[in-house]
């Protein structure tokens, strides 16, 4: 007998994870939203279930309580959403200086961004083990790649995701799941990211991309099994000069250019 599965993504209301949830329901792909209760994800899942007749469903939770990721897995088994593709993207970005930022900004970053995707990834992973082909996309950042100054949480914590992608990938080959990480540069999402793009420039408009753009790339990299998806081609360009500038140099450039966005989303 056929089995119904579904794509469960978080981050689903908004931004870069709602732009995945229309992609992928587009694909007919049956859906589980994951996001913050009061933000209207019933009102997407609702939508997307009537544009592409597919089945959705959604659970409100914030992912940065400690379990909650467990809630999310243990109300799916027991609604029977049998997931084949699981899309980490719930996650916050900003820019601090380090030595003052507030406790809760510090736990965000450690709580969602890294602990959620990882407890997320454990919890459904037997699940995924059932299927002859399934995936789990992480949806990273192009700050993975750097040690950036004023965004020190969120560029490490978008580090680990690069790396601890790559490392279950590892693990998992020649068991039919499949990890990707998906690392986009500027998205305007919200107003923070509208204001972070604007700080930077020429550099921000050059390379800023849609969040359907990235939702499409993500989604397709990911079917093709692709490691490390980045959208944008423009991206590569920081990619090959990482690779050519000394280290000292990149760091005196990353400081100049993320002093600009900090003074920018300070409050
Ligand atoms: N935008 C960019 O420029 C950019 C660039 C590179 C990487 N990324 C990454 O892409 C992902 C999505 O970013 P975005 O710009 O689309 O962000 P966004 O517009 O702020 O959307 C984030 C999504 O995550 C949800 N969320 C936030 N905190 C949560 C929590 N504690 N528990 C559960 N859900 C929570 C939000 O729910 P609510 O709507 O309910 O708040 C929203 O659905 C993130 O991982 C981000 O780091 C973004």
């Amino acid at each position: 007998m056929k089995r119904t599965v579904y794509t469960l993504i978080t981050g689903a209301s908004s931004g870069i994870g709602k732009s995945i949830a229309w992609y992928c329901g587009s694909l007919g792909m049956n859906l589980v939203l994951v996001s913050l209760p009061g933000e209207g994800l019933e009102k997407v899942a609702c939508e997307i279930a009537e544009k592409h007749q597919v089945k959705t469903a959604f659970f409100e939770t914030d992912l940065s309580q400690l379990d909650s990721p467990k809630a999310v897995f243990d109300w799916s088994q027991l609604k029977q959403f049998d997931v084949n593709i699981l899309i980490n993207n719930a996650g916050v970005a900003g820019a601090s200086v380090f030595e003052t930022s507030d406790i809760k900004y510090i736990d965000d970053r450690i709580l969602l961004n890294i602990r959620a995707l990882v407890m997320l990834s454990r919890f459904y992973l037997p699940v995924l083990r059932t299927h002859e082909k399934s995936y789990i996309l992480n949806v990273g950042s192009l700050a993975a790649f750097w040690a950036i100054p004023y965004k020190s949480l969120y560029s490490s914590s978008k580090a680990f995701v690069l790396y601890f992608s790559k490392s279950i990938r590892s693990e998992l080959k020649g068991t039919g799941v499949s990890v990707s990480v998906l690392c986009p540069n500027g998205v305007r999402t919200n107003g923070s990211t509208n204001t972070r793009i604007n700080s930077h420039g020429k550099i921000g408009r050059l390379t800023e991309i849609s969040a359907d753009e990235v939702a499409r790339i993500g989604i397709n990299g990911m079917l093709k099994q692709k490691i490390v998806i980045i959208p944008g081609k423009v991206n590569w360009i920081f990619l090959f000069l990482r690779r050519i500038l000394p280290p000292s140099i990149q760091q005196k450039l990353l400081a100049r250019e993320f002093t600009k966005e900090v003074l920018a989303t300070r409050n």
